[in-house]
């Protein structure tokens, strides 16, 4: 009888304090910097994915959100393919965990995000980290997945982790040294909070694969940044991260944003990812430290208009209260997750 294999995988959205933004290599996706962000908990932003062998399969097929994609774009096939030299690989080495009749058999993957896909929320972070992790467990690899999670999207390989994760740039050509670690635990920090204010759940009209192409081609700004501020800035961030100062952690974040953003505008053609409401947000946050004389929040945007705060437990209620002041639901369209829990274990087997 066909034994059908079904391995079910969840995988949080990562924030990024240190931004990547530009490659040195597109097809391997090596960096030009460094980089260091913050695995939300499971729970909150998460892609779920299924994946299922058997003999009976004709076609390696995906569906994302429902709708089925094309299976031959070259990051999937990267990832499939790498995941399957290493079973065969471990299957070499004797490896007996390793299904060695599943090998062969294609694959159906199902995938579905729990948030917005496309608007700047670390779709593609969570969804390449999860598949990876979930074709690990079906093909019975285990070990350092981060370097695979990146041949699909450079922000996956830190969401391959929990808590604080550095995605290091590494300086070999075949990117074997460009790998996640993990920083400090999912144990670390318990009163940061992320709020995520959605200001839009529009795909975004500049995907960061080709902005951050164009970037590197035109912005000697961005230059700069990779070569002569990220590198003491990752070095500033770690140590702020491990003596949970959040004055320091969250000056850093606002200003690598600030820069990331400065670099957009620095892209000719520039590129426009903020809106009027994330200029409000930011410069709410600062009336609102500046009010208390220390700083309690920070924001970040990435490659979109949907700010993500960061504060301590203790000042959650009041800046919700603030913001929906400010921006009350029926204005903004928005929609406010309040108050998230930071960390955890990044990946998950559903049982
Ligand atoms: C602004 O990882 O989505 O979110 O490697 O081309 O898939 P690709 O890009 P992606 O870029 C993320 C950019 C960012 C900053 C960050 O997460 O570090």
């Amino acid at each position: 009888m066909d034994k059908t294999n079904i391995v079910t995988c969840t995988a949080p959205v990562n924030i990024a304090v240190i931004k990547y933004w530009g490659k040195r290599d597109e097809e391997l996706i090596l960096p030009i910097n460094s980089s260091l962000s913050v695995t939300l908990h499971q729970e909150q932003l998460k892609t779920t994915t299924t994946v299922a062998t058997s003999r009976s399969f004709q076609e390696d097929r995906i569906w994302l959100n429902g709708k089925e994609e094309d299976i031959t774009h070259p990051r999937l096939q990267s990832c499939l393919r790498e995941i399957r030299r290493l079973a065969r690989k471990r299957r070499g080495d004797g490896d007996p965990s390793v299904d060695s009749t599943g090998l062969s058999h294609k694959v159906h993957i199902c995938s579905v995000n729990n948030f917005p896909t496309a608007a700047g929320l670390a779709s593609s972070a969570a969804g390449f980290a999860c598949l990876v992790y979930t074709l690990a467990r079906v093909f019975g690899v285990e070990g350092e997945l981060s370097g695979i999670a990146r041949q699909g999207s450079g922000s996956a390989c830190r969401s391959m982790y929990g808590g604080f994760v550095q995605w290091i740039m590494g300086k070999k050509d075949d990117g074997k040294d460009s790998l996640a670690q993990q920083v400090e635990p999912e144990t670390h920090w318990p009163e940061l909070r992320i709020l995520v204010l959605v200001a839009s759940a529009e795909r975004k009209p500049v995907g960061s694969t080709s902005g951050m192409q164009t970037s590197v081609q035109t912005s000697s700004l961005l230059k700069h940044r990779a070569e002569s501020v990220v590198p003491g800035r990752m070095v500033e961030m770690i140590e702020a991260v491990q003596r949970k100062d959040f004055a320091a952690f969250a000056e850093l974040t606002m200003k690598d944003s600030n820069q990331f953003h400065a670099t957009c505008l620095d892209t000719y053609p520039p590129i426009f990812y903020l809106n009027s409401v994330s200029q409000q947000v930011i410069s709410l946050v600062h009336r609102y430290n500046r009010h208390y004389g220390e700083t309690r929040v920070a924001y970040t945007f990435d490659a979109g208009p949907n700010a993500v705060i960061f504060t301590l437990q203790q000042h959650v209620s009041e800046f919700v209260q603030v913001v929906q002041h400010f921006f009350p639901p029926e204005t903004n369209g928005g929609q406010f997750f309040k108050g998230l829990p930071v960390n955890h274990a990044a990946l998950s087997e559903e049982l």
